[in-house]
């Protein structure tokens, strides 16, 4: 056995990543974007959010959750008490895929080094995911939102809070008040 002490990695400034992530040209989605999209919000949140792939209002201005998904979170931050300079939003992948299209494997498998560095640092004490996509990469599970969102769980030291993406009420009414009641229910968990 090593009796070799292990330091914990350093956590790289988010300036740096951030540096990182606009350089990247690791995957073919380079070619199509218009810039990357890094995240937004207070370095020091107590709550980040993760959001599946920047749409194209997010690709143009550069910054997560812009477009009417974006205008739907801003209401639902408001249910739980929260206002974005408050908390982080980031996505799963850094930058769009064309036509909104479904994330790939291997741009999540690329990209995510970059999310899970971003959490390292900013070290919420919760991680909210927003549908699938994000909420299978964060509890590394096949389950489904719909028979998870609302339910705290952890991975790691992170509590996690999945809820439906808030784009998923755009087109489906019902969703946005179970979107509604996990705002209610988040609002709650942060006052404990
Ligand atoms: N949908 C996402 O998942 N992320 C964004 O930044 C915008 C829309």
């Amino acid at each position: 056995m090593s009796s070799e002490v292990r330091m914990p990695k350093p956590h790289i400034p988010l300036e740096e990543l951030q540096t990182q992530v606009a350089n990247c040209r690791k995957c073919a989605l380079c070619e199509t974007r218009t810039q990357t999209v890094f995240g937004d919000g207070n370095p020091d949140a107590r709550v980040l959010f993760v959001g599946e792939a920047p749409g194209k209002n997010e690709d143009l201005q550069g910054i997560p959750f812009v477009g009417k998904a974006g205008q739907n979170l801003n209401t639902l931050l408001e249910i739980a008490g929260l206002k974005r300079e408050d908390v982080f939003i980031a996505n799963v992948l850094k930058c769009r895929p064309p036509g909104n299209r479904d994330p790939r494997p291997e741009e999540i498998e690329i990209c995510t080094p970059y999310l899970r560095e971003q959490t390292r640092t900013i070290n919420p004490e919760f991680i909210v995911t927003l549908g699938n996509f994000a909420t299978k990469f964060i509890l590394k599970t096949d389950r489904g939102i719909t028979g998870l969102h609302g339910k705290l769980m952890m991975a790691g030291r992170f509590k996690v809070f999945p809820i439906y993406h808030p784009a998923a009420a755009i087109y489906d009414h019902s969703k946005w008040e179970a979107l509604e009641n996990d705002f209610v229910t988040l609002g709650q968990l942060l006052k404990q």
